[in-house]
C-alpha cells in the first residue's frame, strides 16, 4: 500500500497543534496550549491569534522531528478551516497555504467538527485499535458545540440535533465561574464533583422537542440557587462546592444522555461514540458504560489525548480526503461558523 504522509495544522481556537500521519497511524501530535487565557476566565480571541504565531513554526518543526518525516516526504497538508476564532485559524490556514505552496504539494481543508467525530479512526503503531462501523450516532460534546450526529460514512454525516443555546462545556465553565473556580471549569468541576453528592440539589432540566438541547434554563437555575444560598451564608458555595458541582454535573450528563438515548431508540442504532472536550468528563463516561450494560450499546470513548482539540484528528480526515483527491484551492478562505 501506497504510504501517504499528510502533516496535519489545527489552530481554531487557544490550541495550536501539529501532527504528522502515516496513513491513518499517528506518528507525532504535538500540542502547545495557551495558559494565557486562565487569568481572564475564558479565551481572549486577539491574544489567542498571537500566541498560535508565537507558536506554529516551533509546534510544525517538533512534530517533523518527532515522526522523522521531512518536509520533503510530506504528500499533503491538511488544515482547520473551520468553524472556530477567525484570528485564530488564520494563523494555520495561512501557515498552510505558505508550507503547501513552497514544497507544491496539495492542500486538504477540514472541518474541525469533522475532525473531532472521526478522531475515532486515528491509528497507533502497536496499539489495538476499533472503530465504530457506519452508521454510527456520536455526541459531539465541546466548549462551542453539543450536537447529535448520525455519521453514515467518512463524508456524510447529518445533525440530527444540537444545542438551541450554551453548549454543555461553555455551561460547565461558566457554572464554574459563578462558583468562583478557574478556567476551563469543565476539568475542575469533574474534580470536585468525585467527591460530592449528586443528589444534593436539584437544577431545572429544558423540555425541547426532538433531539435538540439547551443548557441556558441550567445556567440560571444555578445562578438563582446559589444567589438564595450565599444571601444566607457568605461562605456557603465554599462549604458545599463538591455537592454544588456534583449535582451540576450529573444534571448536564442526564440531559445529555436523555436524548442520545432517545436518537438511538428512534434511529435504532446501538453504536454510540462521544467526542469533544467534555468527553473527557468522569461521569459521562460512565453513563456511556451504564447504558451499553443496561441497552446493549456498543460504545466508542477516544482516549484523552483525541479527544480535546488536536492536529492528529484533522490529519485522518486529512488521508480520507487524500485518498478521494478532495484537494483545495489556494484562495479558500477559513470560515468561522459552519455546520458540517
Ligand atoms: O473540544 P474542546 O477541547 O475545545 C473547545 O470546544 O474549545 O472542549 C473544551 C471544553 C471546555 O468547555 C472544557 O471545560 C470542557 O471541554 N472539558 C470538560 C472536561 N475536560 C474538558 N468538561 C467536563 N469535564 C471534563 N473533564
Amino acid at each position: 500500500m501506497e504510504k501517504v504522509y499528510i502533516l496535519a495544522i489545527e489552530s481554531s481556537c487557544d490550541d495550536t497543534s501539529a501532527a504528522v500521519m502515516c496513513n491513518d497511524v499517528v506518528l507525532s501530535n504535538i500540542t502547545a496550549s495557551q495558559a494565557i487565557h486562565e487569568q481572564y476566565g475564558g479565551v481572549v480571541p486577539e491574544l489567542a491569534s498571537r500566541a498560535h504565531e508565537l507558536n506554529i513554526v516551533p509546534v510544525v518543526d517538533a512534530a517533523l522531528k518527532k515522526a522523522d518525516v521531512s518536509k520533503e516526504q510530506l504528500s499533503a497538508i491538511a488544515f482547520t478551516r473551520g468553524p472556530g476564532l477567525m484570528g485564530s485559524l488564520l494563523v494555520g490556514v495561512s501557515f498552510a497555504k505558505g508550507l503547501a505552496a513552497s514544497l507544491s504539494i496539495p492542500m486538504i481543508e477540514v472541518n474541525h467538527l469533522q475532525g473531532h467525530i472521526l478522531a475515532h479512526f486515528i491509528k497507533e503503531d502497536g496499539v489495538e485499535h476499533k472503530s465504530p462501523e457506519f452508521p454510527f450516532l456520536c455526541l459531539m460534546v465541546s466548549g462551542g458545540n453539543s450536537q447529535i450526529v448520525k455519521v453514515n460514512s467518512y463524508k456524510d454525516m447529518e445533525i440530527i440535533g444540537q444545542t438551541i443555546d450554551d453548549a454543555a462545556g461553555e455551561a460547565m465553565d461558566k457554572c464554574a465561574k459563578i462558583m468562583g473556580l478557574g478556567y476551563p471549569g469543565g476539568p475542575i468541576i469533574d474534580r470536585l464533583a468525585r467527591s460530592g453528592n449528586p443528589t444534593a440539589y436539584q437544577f431545572s432540566k429544558p423540555h425541547i422537542p426532538g433531539f435538540d438541547y439547551s443548557f441556558s434554563g441550567l445556567k440560571t437555575s444555578f445562578l438563582y440557587t446559589l444567589r438564595k444560598l450565599v444571601a444566607e451564608d457568605a461562605d456557603y458555595v465554599e462549604k458545599h462546592i463538591n455537592d454544588l458541582a456534583a449535582s451540576f454535573e450529573v444534571t448536564v450528563v442526564s440531559i445529555l444522555m436523555d436524548k442520545l438515548y432517545k436518537a438511538s431508540k428512534q434511529l435504532k442504532i446501538k453504536r454510540i461514540a462521544l467526542s469533544g472536550g467534555v468527553s473527557a468528563n468522569t461521569a459521562l463516561r460512565e453513563a456511556y458504560h451504564s447504558y451499553a450494560k443496561r441497552y446493549g450499546w456498543e460504545i466508542f470513548i477516544p482516549k484523552f489525548g483525541f479527544t480535546t482539540d488536536n492536529a492528529a484528528m484533522i490529519g485522518v480526515v486529512g488521508y480520507y480526503k487524500y485518498l478521494d483527491k478532495d484537494f483545495c484551492a489556494m484562495n479558500e478562505p477559513a470560515f468561522s461558523r459552519t455546520v458540517i
